[in-house]
């Protein structure tokens, strides 16, 4: 019974402990938020990313065409270089201390990278609850001006290779609704 409470009390002051130091959410990585978001009736939100060149585009930093681009700017690694990465993998620098064990940067502009990091809001009765999901870390889109200006954070002339950036059609390749229920 002692070694029961010793236990209990130790699990208490490790759950505080983690709360206090920890708070800051982490980025679990698409694989977690596809076992949710694959099948048909959920919207198969996955498949279309994967379809994507969100999925693609840290891949696109060890092409031919990106050292190019990166020798010009005297950048030797366009795959290290936070000056490529800021843009084809999670859109600003983040610590590494926040990625989880199942976060992998070689996924691109993921999930996480327009919805914010997951560890908060990833269980089921969250996700449900939309409010609570904002409260626990999901990103808010108030309309779509809010989503093409988020769009255009990466979407602009700062981009070595950009031409123009219409939201309305741009959105339409990458758009993933939850179908409606009758
Ligand atoms: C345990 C299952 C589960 C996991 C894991 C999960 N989701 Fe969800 N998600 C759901 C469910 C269920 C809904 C609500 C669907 C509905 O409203 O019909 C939802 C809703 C959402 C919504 C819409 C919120 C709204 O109401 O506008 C977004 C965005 C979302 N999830 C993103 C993610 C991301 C990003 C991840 C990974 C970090 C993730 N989800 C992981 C189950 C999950
Ligand atoms: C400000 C954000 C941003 C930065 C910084 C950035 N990129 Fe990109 N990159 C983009 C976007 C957005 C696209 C998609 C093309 C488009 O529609 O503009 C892209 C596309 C590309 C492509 C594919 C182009 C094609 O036509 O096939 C390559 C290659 C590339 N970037 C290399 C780089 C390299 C190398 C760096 C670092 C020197 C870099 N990018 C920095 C945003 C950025
Ligand atoms: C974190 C930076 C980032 C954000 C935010 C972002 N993108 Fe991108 N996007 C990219 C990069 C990088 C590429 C190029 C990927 C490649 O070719 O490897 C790209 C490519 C694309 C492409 C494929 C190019 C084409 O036109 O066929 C579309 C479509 C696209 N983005 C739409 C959007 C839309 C819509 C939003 C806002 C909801 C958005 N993106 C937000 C970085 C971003
Ligand atoms: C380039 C940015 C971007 C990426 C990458 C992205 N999303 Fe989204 N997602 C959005 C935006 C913007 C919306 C629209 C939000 C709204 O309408 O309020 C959205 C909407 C959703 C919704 C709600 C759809 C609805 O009908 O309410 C779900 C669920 C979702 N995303 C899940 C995911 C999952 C899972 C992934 C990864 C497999 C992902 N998203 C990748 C930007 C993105």
């Amino acid at each position: 019974m002692r070694k029961l409470t010793m236990i209990l009390t130790l699990i208490a002051v490790l759950i505080a402990f983690q709360t206090s130091v920890f708070s800051q959410n982490k980025y679990v990585g698409r694989k977690v938020c596809s076992m949710c978001h694959s099948t048909e009736k959920a919207g198969k939100q996955a498949d279309i990313w994967q379809k994507s060149k969100h999925s693609q585009a840290y891949i696109t930093l060890t092409t031919d065409k990106a050292m190019e681009i990166a020798k010009a700017k005297g950048i030797a690694n366009p795959a290290e270089a936070k000056e490529c990465l800021e843009c084809h993998t999670l859109g600003k620098t983040v610590d590494a201390s926040q990625f989880d064990s199942k976060f992998d940067i070689k996924d691109g502009v993921q999930c996480e990278t327009c919805h914010g990091a997951g560890s908060g809001y990833k269980t089921m009765p969250v996700m449900k609850d939309k409010a609570k999901a904002i409260a626990a870390g999901l990103t808010e889109f108030k309309d779509a001006g809010a989503i093409e200006q988020w769009c255009r954070t990466c979407h602009n002339e700062k981009s070595p290779t950009f031409k123009d950036f219409v939201f309305s059609e741009r959105w339409e390749k990458i758009k993933h609704p939850i179908p409606k229920s009758e």
